[in-house]
């Protein structure tokens, strides 16, 4: 079912979830609606569900099947397999086009042939003929047939298929859980997973290689899953961002024993989200175990969302001193150096995924991120004498890097013993090009 509406439109794919209806309803339901939704980049433009930018789904052997080698009175077309397609069309009730009715010699037998009674020829004169002298024509493995079909090879053929609007041989909800089930040991670990091939099929139609799928409500991870096994069978780069909630788990909210029993024996802290990371870890793993010699990424990081690690400035008038003092600190207590690295990141818009190494350089704890992109250094102090044996070192192993385009180098503003240590660790990396020093 299309809808077509002003610079955007949408599509439902039906898809099967379960073999028989259940008995507690008139109506059981047996298929879940999936609504597509795309933006249209033409205004205007015909095309619905903005399929400029969904992609075929990949062509099933049994659409393979269709084609064929068949024999011929010259041996076989060396242009491989191929299915045979009508050249006539219904002529009946109104439908007859004059010019459709020609003859055309059989080349193998040299009778001239005309469309069947009630039928034309689905093409004209001209293409008929320029299919006849390429040798697009089918007469039959003899080469006695009366009426023609055209050739259409497999290796000419879309690279892919238009995704019926009924999901076709889809696995059901009983195939999710029992993928659960593989990697958790333990039926029921999560109430409502989809199945891995869904997910599959709507990521391979919905996005292409090197694109990033978002999935606001992840459950189980079966997003997650979904691209890993795509990267793997296609040996294709696709990444994800998943979020799902923590939502607590325990007997008293209903949640299943088998989820906080898994959490419990697997040392996972009880919410959701866990079980989650857990089985993309799973997944992963025994991906890489299936396929050695796939050796992209099948791993992720984790972020829980939370307040910024930069203590806003917010004194209070009463106090002003105090606040003065206090704000000498701009980090939060109990903040770790992984949380500061990655505000920066989001700040800095780089890649949450970005490769980050780390080296001690004066005794600090130095990350390089995006291979000398950013270089953050937040050890609560550095005195005066380590500055020039700091600053060489970051200078160093940016050229070591041999990093491409501009660096950032960030500091803990508190942790220089005065201004004029920060200063020199200033001076000595902007005389080895890096301009770009900040302090949080
Ligand atoms: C139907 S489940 C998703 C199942 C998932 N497709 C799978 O295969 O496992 C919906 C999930 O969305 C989560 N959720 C609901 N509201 C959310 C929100 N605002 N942000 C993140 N996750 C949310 C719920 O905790 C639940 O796990």
């Amino acid at each position: 079912m299309n809808y077509s509406a002003k610079r955007g439109s949408f599509s439902i794919l039906s898809w099967r979830k379960r073999d028989g209806a259940p008995n507690d309803r008139t109506i059981g339901s047996i298929h879940d609606s999936i609504l597509v939704y795309g933006k249209s980049l033409a205004p205007g433009s015909l095309r619905t569900i903005g399929e400029e930018s969904l992609n075929l789904m990949p062509r099933t052997e049994k659409a393979n099947q269709q084609y064929q080698v068949f024999d011929e009175p010259d041996g076989p077309d060396p242009r491989g397999p191929f299915r045979k397609i009508d050249t006539t069309a219904n002529a009946k009730g109104g439908r007859d086009v004059p010019s459709l009715h020609f003859g055309i010699t059989n080349p193998h037998t040299g009778e001239v042939v005309y469309p069947r009674d009630g039928t034309c020829w689905r093409h004209s004169e001209v293409e008929m003929s320029r299919l006849q002298e390429d040798g697009r024509l089918y007469w039959g493995v003899k080469g006695t047939g009366r009426t023609p079909m055209r050739k259409l090879f497999l290796n000419e053929a879309k690279d892919g298929m238009a995704t019926p609007s009924i999901l076709p041989g889809m696995p059901l909800n009983q195939h999710a859980a029992r993928e659960l089930e593989v990697h958790f040991g333990k039926k029921s670990v999560f109430e409502t997973p989809k199945p891995v091939g869904l997910l599959e099929l709507l990521v391979s139609i919905g996005s292409s290689p090197g694109d990033i799928v978002v999935d606001f409500f992840a459950g189980s991870g079966t997003t997650g899953e979904a691209v890993y096994r795509l990267n793997v069978n296609a040996g294709e780069d696709r990444r994800y961002i998943l979020v799902q909630l923590p939502e607590p788990l325990g007997q008293d909210n209903g949640s299943s024993r088998a989820a906080v029993e898994t959490c419990q024996q697997r040392g996972l802290p009880l919410v959701l989200s866990a079980l989650t990371q857990e089985r993309l870890r799973l997944a992963g793993k025994s991906l890489h175990e299936s396929s050695p010699m796939f050796h992209g990424d099948l791993g992720f990081r984790a972020f829980k969302l939370d307040h910024s690690n930069i203590r806003a400035w917010d004194p209070s008038p009463e106090d002003l001193e105090a606040a003065l003092f206090d704000g000498v600190e701009h980090l939060r207590e109990g903040r770790s150096e992984q949380d500061v690295l990655y505000e920066l990141l989001l700040k800095l818009g780089l890649d949450l995924c970005a490769p980050i190494e780390d080296r001690t350089i004066a005794g600090k704890t130095v990350h390089s991120i995006g291979a000398g992109t950013l270089f953050v250094c937040l050890p609560k102090k550095v005195t005066a004498d380590e500055v020039e044996e700091l600053a060489l070192g970051i200078a160093g192993w940016r050229e070591e890097l041999k990093t491409a385009g501009e660096t950032t180098v960030v500091f803990r503003d508190s942790a220089f013993a005065d201004d004029v240590a920060k200063t020199n660790a200033s001076a000595i990396l902007e005389q080895h090009g890096i301009e770009n020093v900040r302090s949080l």
